[in-house]
């Protein structure tokens, strides 16, 4: 895995204003970040181990960005892993759905992969998760390859605690892999 973590920008100018009167900015994850990381992971995965395509990934470790709302506060998370030419979100997260800080984190992400070359940004989401197939297919995201059972393999073998009922009262059982190319 290559580290882009050095080559990051040190912080987005990308803001939001929303009406909640929150300020949210984008920057990069930091040593000092780790324990509200894990605390974010816990909170929306049960965990800071999270599956995709087989491999088990302690997310709390991966480089990343962080939005942050006025206080400091971290709102919003995005990891990766790149390898070559493509990079894959292994999380993403926003504590306040629908305000727009997904959106900047995945620019971020996207960004990110222009200023380094990287051609190829995928990741995987689950077959119940059919707001965040909305989220990234109005992003530009293509689906590329649908992986039957693949959650009900990962529950079994890689993380007891992924439920048997995903979201909108959908049985969690399969991965969907998507991707966008960047130019
Ligand atoms: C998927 C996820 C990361 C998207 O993040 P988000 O912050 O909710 O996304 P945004 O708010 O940027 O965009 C969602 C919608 O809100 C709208 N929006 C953006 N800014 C807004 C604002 N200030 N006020 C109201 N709506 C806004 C966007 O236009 C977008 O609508 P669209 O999809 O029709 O274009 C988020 O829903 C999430 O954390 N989900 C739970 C975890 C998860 O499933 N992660 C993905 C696993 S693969």
């Amino acid at each position: 895995m290559r580290d882009l973590a050095l080559g990051m920008p040190i912080m987005s100018q990308e803001t939001l204003a929303e009406e909640s009167g929150k300020e949210i900015t984008v920057r990069k994850i930091l040593p000092e970040d780790k324990r509200a990381i894990v605390s974010l992971l816990r909170t929306c995965w049960d965990s800071e181990l999270v599956t995709s395509r087989g491999n088990v990934y302690d997310a709390s470790t991966l480089p990343g960005f962080v939005a942050i709302d006025r206080n400091k506060s971290i709102q919003g998370l995005v990891t990766l892993t790149v390898s070559g030419g493509s990079c894959e979100i292994v999380t993403i997260d926003a504590l306040q759905q629908g305000i727009g800080i997904g959106s900047l984190l995945f620019d971020s992400v996207v960004q990110l992969c222009r200023e380094h070359g990287v051609t190829s940004l995928w990741l995987v989401t689950t077959n119940d998760n059919l707001n965040a197939l909305k989220f990234y297919q109005k992003r530009g995201m293509r689906m590329l390859e649908l992986y039957p059972g693949a959650i009900d393999f990962a529950r079994a073998n890689l993380k007891p605690q992924i439920p048997a009922l995903g979201q909108n009262g959908i049985p969690l059982r399969d991965e969907i892999k998507l991707e966008l190319t960047i130019i």
